[in-house]
């Protein structure tokens, strides 16, 4: 892991501390990361796309206490334009690129988003949401097989959903 990257994480699990988020709530990033970090590399990508990534699957679900605590749930359409808004103050003062920041938060507005694919990160940051989510409810855990068909794309990802799933 990159110590810019490192940074976020530590950052990421100070901000869900005071965030109100739940303990699952840090676990799932967690999780996701170590996924979408193995997936990226297995999978070739450029450092500048490792990391694009690795942040992203960091911060990708950080509108979900607010949304809880706002709206009183986490669908996908609300958590992905209010994570959007709060991951971009964020990221404000990390050292990266700006046009890296423009990226992750344009990932974390779509990362529920599955019928266009903007680009291999997003393909990754999919395919590890959904190998988290998948052990986490039922609701994911029931749609396995239309995902395999249908979402994922990766060699190293359908490696792992069939490996922790199949
Ligand atoms: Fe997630």
């Amino acid at each position: 892991m990159e110590m810019i990257t490192a940074e976020v994480m530590e950052k990421m699990i100070a901000f869900s501390h005071s965030d109100g988020a739940t303990l699952d709530e840090i676990n799932h990033f967690l999780k996701v990361f170590s996924l979408a970090s193995t997936i990226g590399r297995c999978e070739g990508l450029s450092p500048e796309e490792q990391q694009t990534l690795e942040i992203a699957a960091i911060l990708h679900d950080i509108g979900c206490p607010y949304c809880r605590q706002n709206f009183g749930h986490t669908k996908g359409l609300y958590q992905q334009r209010e994570g959007a808004r709060i991951g971009k103050e964020f990221l404000a003062d990390v050292d990266i690129p700006e046009d890296m920041k423009k990226e992750i938060v344009d990932l974390i507005a779509c990362h529920h988003t599955f019928h266009r694919v903007k680009s291999r990160v997003h393909q990754v940051l999919l395919e590890a949401d959904f190998l988290v989510n998948a052990g986490e409810g039922e609701k994911y855990h029931r749609v396995i097989g239309g995902f395999r068909k249908n979402v994922f794309r990766t060699e190293t990802g359908l490696a792992l959903l069939e490996q922790m799933y199949g």
